[in-house]
């Protein structure tokens, strides 16, 4: 087993997530969290909301900021008029180039299968007949080993033949006709059975109310973003709030995914935490890359290693059109460098664009702007988009740790301890002799400040065993000395490091080293 699947089978094992309706088979793309797994997301949720929003201070500039600035939160309706879809461009463009294989009927995002062909030597023209093999995996990625793994016995017969076997991309081949009909598809037998791509809009369509019709068409959100921009102006005159400062939203988000892969790393459901942070045009570059560097280092600071963790700025030619700068934090996932978060400058776009399609006045009026001219404007947006479910799988990925201990191997999840389910678990040392109760005692206390466990079954070595692989940070055991002085010895579980102190020190012990959440 790999890293990854050893990862999915303790999910699976421990109750961190499980497919969806997994009795029936499953649906591609969904996934249900289980009893440790909603703890784990709720742990980042909450991190997230208090870091970025309840707990910020808008009396002093953090270090780093261009100045001081305040945050609130919304939670908006999924369902939403449709003519928010029309004015972001999510009806007409929110869509991936997709190819279908005719002979296995398997569906494809066109930038996710590499076309290639086996040339003797680099650059060598396209011979009659010569065939060309689609794999899935992206151009300057995916090692060519993986590629050419399905067609290794042709490779070796070719290089018998030709003297040498060369690996060379052929780009856009799926947009030529002549080169897609000597394709041979993944899985395929016979060359020729790709489509040419086509627009699929991610959008998941429903109606509302009785009657279907053109009419009742609403869209299940794609981003929580646009629910931010059209509340923008209820905020302003609500809140008392002056530009520049953010409207933080966490919430599910609905893609229909092409291709739902990498375990819950691109779902069709999905929780987003986004932030829209409004302010002046002249002020964007510096909020951007404060914004950029703050998420960065939030995700370090929950304890994703620097050595897995970068930040990628966008170069030009990646831009959206709205966009004047972006950054991907992207975290070395067991499958690839791969995108946690994207930061994005907005410009005005998207308020314009709603200006516009509703015909209301967006524009924030500063009345305490000395510069009349400068008074009435449209803020620019910088966006930190994160999501819950990739964070989650990301600190399961860097938590995930096989070490030795006492000579057997022990699995450990490594969580932060602001983000593990449970953070301590109680055990007597043995079912007599007072200690049941001694431990049921501090549990109980322990209980209603901190997600605790209890556990009195089996040996004490399988019960640490059990509390390291959910990933729970302390263990407090009750033995014959707590009888005598009241004492109880309190393991931790990175470093298994044992110490005594008072059962009754142990909730302050806790408040110390969990953190915030
Ligand atoms: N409002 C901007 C926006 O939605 P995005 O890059 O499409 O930007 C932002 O999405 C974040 O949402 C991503 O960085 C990722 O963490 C999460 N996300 C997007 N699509 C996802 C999917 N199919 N499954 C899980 N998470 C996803």
């Amino acid at each position: 087993m790999d890293r990854m699947e050893k990862l999915v089978s303790l999910c699976k094992r421990r109750g961190y997530i499980f497919p969806s309706s997994e009795i029936y088979g499953g649906l591609n793309g969904c996934w249900d969290y289980g009893p440790l797994g909603v703890e784990l997301k709720r742990n980042i949720k909450a991190a997230w909301w208090q870091d970025m929003i309840s707990h910020h201070d808008e009396t002093a500039a953090p270090p780093g900021a261009p100045g001081s600035y305040t945050m609130v939160g919304l939670d908006c309706s999924i369902l939403m008029n449709p003519a928010v879809w029309q004015a972001s461009g999510h009806v007409g463009g929110f869509s991936d180039p997709m190819v279908d294989c005719r002979e296995t009927r398997s569906r494809y995002r066109a930038d996710q299968l590499v076309v290639y062909r086996l040339a003797a030597a680099p650059g060598t023209p396209l011979a009659d007949g010569e065939l060309l093999f689609a794999a899935p995996g992206e151009a300057g990625k995916t090692p060519q080993a993986d590629l050419l793994e399905p067609h290794r016995k042709r490779a070796e017969s070719l290089r018998k033949k030709q003297g040498s076997v060369h690996v060379e991309i052929v780009p856009d081949a799926l947009q030529d006709a002549a080169l897609r009909a000597r394709t041979i598809a993944p899985g395929a037998k016979e060359p020729g059975s790709l489509t040419a791509p086509r627009a699929f809009n991610l959008m998941f369509k429903t109606h509302v109310g009785a009657l279907e019709g053109n009419s009742s068409v609403a869209y299940l959100r794609p981003e929580t973003a646009q629910g931010i921009f059209v509340n923008f102006k209820n905020v302003c005159d609500t809140a008392r709030v002056r530009i520049p400062f953010g409207i933080g939203q966490i919430g599910k988000a609905f893609r229909n995914e092409i291709n739902p892969r990498n375990y819950t790393f691109r779902s069709r459901e999905f929780e987003q935490m986004e932030i829209e942070f409004f302010c002046r045009a002249d002020d964007a570059d510096a909020w951007y890359r404060y914004w950029r560097d703050r998420r960065y280092q939030w995700y370090v600071e929950l304890g994703l290693g620097t050595a897995k963790l970068h930040l990628r700025e966008h170069d030009r030619s990646e831009l959206a059109h709205y966009a004047s700068a972006c950054a991907d934090v992207e975290y070395e996932f067991p499958f690839g460098p791969s995108e946690l978060e994207g930061i994005a400058n907005r410009t005005d776009f998207d308020l314009r664009q709603h200006m516009d399609a509703s015909g209301r006045d967006l524009q924030f009026f500063d009345d305490q702007e000395p510069d009349k001219d400068r008074r009435r404007y449209l803020p620019y947006v910088i966006e930190p988009s994160a999501g819950a479910d990739r964070a989650a799988l990301a600190f399961l990925c860097e938590a995930y740790c096989e070490d030795e201990v006492g000579g057997e191997t022990r699995t450990v999840l490594k969580l932060h301890p602001r983000l593990a389910p449970v953070k301590v678990a109680v055990f007597p040392l043995v079912k007599k002799d007072g200690m049941p109760e001694r431990a049921l005692e501090i549990y109980r206390r322990l209980r209603s400040r901190f997600n605790a466990a209890y556990d009195e079954k089996g040996a004490i070595g399988r019960r640490y065993r059990r509390q390291d692989e959910a990933g729970t940070p302390y263990c407090v055991t009750i033995d014959g000395q707590t009888a005598e002085d009241g004492t109880v010895t309190l393991r931790e579980r990175d470093s298994c490091a044992q110490q005594r102190l008072p059962g009754t020190s142990v909730a302050a012990f806790l408040s110390e080293h969990i953190g915030a959440a």
